[in-house]
């Protein structure tokens, strides 16, 4: 890589020992190539945003599903919660969408974002925007929505969020599931929302309008499910 002067935020770290990892990150520290496959080159990671990157593979693979799935007329993809980059490096490696745009509100994540889609090779395909998705989306992406999918991976959280078997979509915080389908909506119904993989299937389908369909994939690493994807709108999974 060229960027060799490129300063990090002091908040931004690459640990290249077990060493000098914070107790709470070494289990993920473990999996950090399956976190990012490159992740000698140099990967940026905030403390934090360890523990919200969506792994690789799985990465890919949703980058896939959407690649295939998505309708004729959509060659923007916005995600709207980009964090580390994680899967918006894998939307703009599936050569799918003329655009990928990213939005993060933390400035010293969305750092790393930009850092480690230079290390992917991507960064010419994306477009970043430091704030809030949801004022983002209202002022200043508008003229895109007839084109636009969005992806979100919102943070997760909320009351039961790591006890209970069934996950209460209505308080996942800090954005509810009903929060986050009436803001996209507004935008458009052609969104991908990846959320945890014990969210109550029941809220998930409340919000489907009509006889239209939705399809809830599971995407799994070493037999166990990370997260689920729901698809709404016009993405067509066969
Ligand atoms: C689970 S992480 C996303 C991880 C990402 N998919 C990846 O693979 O790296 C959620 C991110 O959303 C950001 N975020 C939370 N609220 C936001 C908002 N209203 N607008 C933009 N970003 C937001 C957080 O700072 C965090 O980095």
């Amino acid at each position: 890589m060229s960027e060799e002067t490129e300063e990090a935020p002091p908040d931004v770290h690459h640990y290249q020992d077990r060493s000098e990892v914070p107790w709470d990150i070494q289990n993920y520290w473990a999996q950090r190539y399956k976190i990012f496959s490159k992740f000698d080159e140099g990967i940026w990671l905030t403390d934090d945003a360890w523990f919200g990157v969506t792994p690789e593979p799985v990465a890919n693979k949703i980058a896939e599903h959407m690649a295939s799935s998505a309708p004729a007329g959509c060659s923007i993809l916005i995600d709207a919660f980009a964090g580390a980059g994680g899967n918006t490096i894998a939307f703009a490696k599936s050569g799918r969408w003329k655009r990928v745009y990213g939005i993060e509100k933390d400035h010293s994540v969305l750092q790393c974002a930009k850092h480690n889609a230079k290390i992917y090779g991507v960064q010419d395909k994306i477009t970043w925007f430091e704030g809030d998705c949801f004022e983002i989306l209202r002022n200043q992406l508008k003229v895109l929505a007839p084109y636009s999918a969005i992806f979100a991976s919102p943070p997760w959280g909320g009351p039961g969020y790591r006890s209970d078997d069934v996950f209460n979509l209505r308080k996942m915080e800090p954005y509810s599931l009903q929060f986050l389908r009436s803001e996209f909506s507004l935008f458009t119904e052609n969104m991908v929302l990846y959320l945890p993989r014990t969210s109550n299937l029941k809220q998930l389908a409340m919000e489907v309008k009509d006889d239209k369909k939705v399809m809830v994939m599971h995407y799994c690493m070493e037999t166990s499910s990370k997260a689920l994807c729901v698809y709404y709108g016009g993405f067509n999974m066969q």
